[in-house]
Order: structure tokens, then sequence, then C-alpha cells
């Protein structure tokens, strides 16, 4: 189908259905704060800043500016053997940002990318210290950690996988999910206090069945996001540090989606008050506007990569791996603007500040409705799961997705779950307009 003088159909939709979709385009054709404009001059609430990029909002001036005069400064330059100063200044104020001893960073261009540096630094660091045999990755069912083959195999969701069989990397497990829908359906800005340790079946099966010694790193998300905002029970990653660290296992948060302010905190790391081994991040480091991703290593893993080669001339390459965009003048120009806005009008506090409205008005407006079986809410997010139509899974959620869009309103549908996640900037007023929106729409559907 044609809109205006071009195709439409040339684009391969990512992650969307497309044959639905050309029968009933959605373009967006400007933003600006909260809201987009549409191809046919509607106004769209962003109530997910975009798939959790645009923390700050759309159009954000000194953003725009800061690439702008990148551009006329300094385009592009390679960046191996040599680098550019944006690069070297993104990466002290990100390191300076991270918890702890994470001071190390290595930049790539998306969350898929950070996830598979992540598992490669895990891989290089424990053979560079004598233990190459540490090579089993431990993920968690319906964790998401991108769409390369490393993300996907510690990932864990179904339909992401399934038809990719031995292509899967080989040595991996999955802890199990963090949900428990009967007795923590309902959860409003606190961790909940399960009955049950769910990481003994780490302890008592997992790690015996492949031998602790074999297992290279466990990747988590502190709170599972692409599933649709499920959150961990109290003590949960605390534990999980603690049974890392007797076994000389590295633990790799994935922060891509709570990174830089989701929880009212810099990092998700810094909410639970547990530091990881390596912290990805992606999405809100440059607003989105300009693609960057990363991940920050301790220097324990960066001093014993580069003493691993004692022996070896200084000429040589430590980590063979490394992307043609990593440390992009232009990505690191906007990650510097992006991060001193998010400082300078305290936008992390604000989100902190935000997250309890958003639950107040989803638990009060959406709890009771019909098909609705939970709703979480921690930070500036909430997730909402609905009962399945039998036979078609999803079908109820991206309906609702639909009638929401047509009624002003970007709700991202995940499975059975729709999730809200706005920006920052996000009113009171806006929110209500979300939820309300949502509300009808799930009446409609029922
Ligand atoms: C936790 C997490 N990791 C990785 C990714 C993949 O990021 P990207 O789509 O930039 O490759 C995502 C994307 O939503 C994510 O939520």
């Amino acid at each position: 189908m044609a809109y205006n003088d071009f195709r439409m159909d040339n684009q391969w939709l990512p992650f969307t259905p497309n044959r639905a979709f050309q029968k009933d385009p959605r373009v967006f054709v400007g933003a600006d704060g909260m809201y987009f404009t549409t191809h046919d001059g509607r106004q769209i609430i962003d109530g997910i800043s975009s798939l959790w990029c645009v923390g700050a909002g759309h159009n954000r001036k000194a953003i725009n500016e800061a690439i702008k005069a990148q551009l006329d400064t300094l385009d592009y330059s390679t960046a191996f053997s040599v680098s550019n100063d944006k690069a070297f200044r993104a990466a002290e104020m990100i390191a300076a940002m991270a918890p702890g001893d994470l001071n190390k960073v290595l930049f790539c261009n998306s969350g898929s990318e950070a996830a598979d540096t992540s598992l490669k630094v895990a891989l290089a660091y424990h053979r560079a210290r004598g233990e190459g045999h540490r090579n089993i990755f431990i993920g968690r069912e319906r964790g998401y950690h991108g769409v390369n083959f490393g993300g996907m195999s510690v990932g864990g969701i179904p339909a992401n996988r399934k038809v990719y069989g031995a292509a899967l990397l080989p040595r991996v497990d999955h802890l199990r999910f963090i949900h428990d829908p009967v007795n923590h359906a309902y959860i409003h800005n606190q961790e909940p206090v399960w009955n049950e340790d769910i990481l003994l079946e780490l302890e008592n099966r997992i790690l015996p069945l492949h031998d602790p010694s074999n297992v290279a790193a466990v990747i988590v998300e502190p709170v599972a996001g692409s599933a649709g905002w499920y959150i961990p029970p109290q003590g949960y990653l605390k534990r999980l540090r603690e049974i890392c660290d007797k076994h000389g296992i590295l633990l790799i948060f994935d922060e891509v989606i709570t990174g830089f302010g989701r929880l009212g905190t810099p990092f998700a790391s810094d909410y639970y008050g547990v530091q990881p081994d390596m912290l990805n991040f992606a999405k809100a480091v440059t607003n989105g506007v300009i693609p960057m991703g990363g991940v920050v290593c301790s220097d324990r893993i960066y001093d014993a990569m580069m003493g691993a080669h004692g022996s070896a001339p200084e000429h040589a390459i430590e980590f063979f791996h490394g992307y043609t965009y990593s440390g992009h003048p232009v990505a690191c120009a906007a990650a510097i603007a992006t991060l001193e806005l998010f400082q300078q009008e305290n936008l992390f506090a604000r989100a902190g500040e935000m997250g309890p409205v958003l639950g107040d008005a989803a638990h009060s407006a959406i709890k009771g409705l019909p098909n609705v079986i939970s709703i979480r809410s921690l930070g500036l997010a909430v997730g909402i799961e609905l009962a399945s139509i039998p036979g078609l899974p999803g079908k109820r959620a991206y309906d609702i997705f639909l009638d929401c869009y047509h009624r002003g309103v970007l709700v991202r549908n995940a499975g059975e779950n729709l999730v809200f996640a706005p920006p920052y900037i996000v009113e009171r007023e806006q929110i209500d307009t979300m939820v309300n929106v949502l509300a009808d729409a799930i009446k409609r559907h029922a």
C-alpha cells in the first residue's frame, strides 16, 4: 500500500505483525515532549518512552544541539587503535554514575550487542585467569537480552527462541521465573516477600548439575522488563550476588531498561543495593535519539584481562572484540548531553516521584476490571496482565493496544501484558488519560 508519495511495503517491520500493520498503518511523523504526531495529524501520548528510551521526553533541544555541533566538528572516526574526545568523556560520565568499581566502559550500539559483549567478556575473563573451563551461562525464564545469538540463548522468552533450535548456545541453563500469580499478583511500589526461597533451585539443582566451577556467569534483568515488568522477590538480587560470589561466578545485570533512572535511581543496582560485575546499558543513555549501548565492567575484570597478557608484547590486543561504531562521536555527544540533562532537571528523582502516581492510578482504575489478573508497579512503570483468550495467545492485549492507539495513547503489549513506562517528564493529567483510556479499552474488550 502507499502513503503519500512513498511505498510502505518495502520495510519489514521488527517484532510486528506485518500483514495486519499494512491494513492499518501507524506512522509517526513528528514528536515533542510527551506526544507524537501521526501521519493523519493526531496527537498520541508516548506512554512507553518509545520502548523505555526517551526518559527526558522527545525533541530535547540540548541533545539535538549537541548532535548538530558534533556533526560539524568530528562527524566520525574509526574506533580501533584511535578514539575521539567525546567517547572518553561519555565513558567518564557513565563510570562516575555506575556503582562501585564498575569503571571500564565497552561501547556498542544496542542492548543486544551489550548482551553478547558481556557474555564474551565473561568467557575471556575466566580464560585469562586460567579458568577457561568456565563456559556455562545461566539466564532466567522469560528474560530478555536482545536478539543476537548469545542474548537469545540466555534469554527465556519462548517465542523468541523456538525456531532457532540447535543454533542457540549449547551450555546454557535458566533460573525459574520470578512471578507468583497466586500470592503476589498485585504489587504496588514494594518488593514482594515470598515464603519460598526461589534461589534454592540455583544452589541445590542447577549449580550441582553443571558443577559451579564450570559456570561463567549469571545474567538477569533486575526487574524483568520485556516480559511485562515483573518484580523480583525481596532479597533476591542480594542472595543471587552471594551465591555467585561463593562460587566465583560473574553476575551480569542487564540494565538496558532499568538503567538511567527508571526506578528513580541511576541504576536498579543502586535501587537494590547490589553491585554486579558487569552492567549492560542502552536505550535511555542517549534518550533514544542515537543508537548506543555498552557494558560497564569492574576494574577487577579489566585488570585480569590486561594482566593475563603480562608475557605478551604490548602491541598485542587484549580483547578481540568491538564494533565499527563503538564510541561513535555523535552517539557519545548525544549521551553526554542526555546525562547532563538528566542531572540538570533532576529527572531520576522525578521518575521516582511520578512512579507511585502511575502505580496508584493503574491499581485504582484497572484492578478488578474484566480479565485483569495481575498489576505490578515499581518505579515509573506498570505491567498489567490479562487472562488470555483460549487458543489465541496475546490477542486480547494486542487488540487493546490498537484500541488505545486509536484513542491517542501508546501502550506496549507484551504477550498477555500491557505496559506503561512513560518519560520521566510525565504529568499527573497525562497519567490519568493513559490509565483511563486503557481501562476503557479493557472493558470494551471484555
Ligand atoms: C533488558 C534488555 N536487554 C536487551 C535489549 C535489547 O536491546 P536492543 O533492542 O537495543 O538490541 C532489550 C530491549 O528491549 C532489553 O529490554
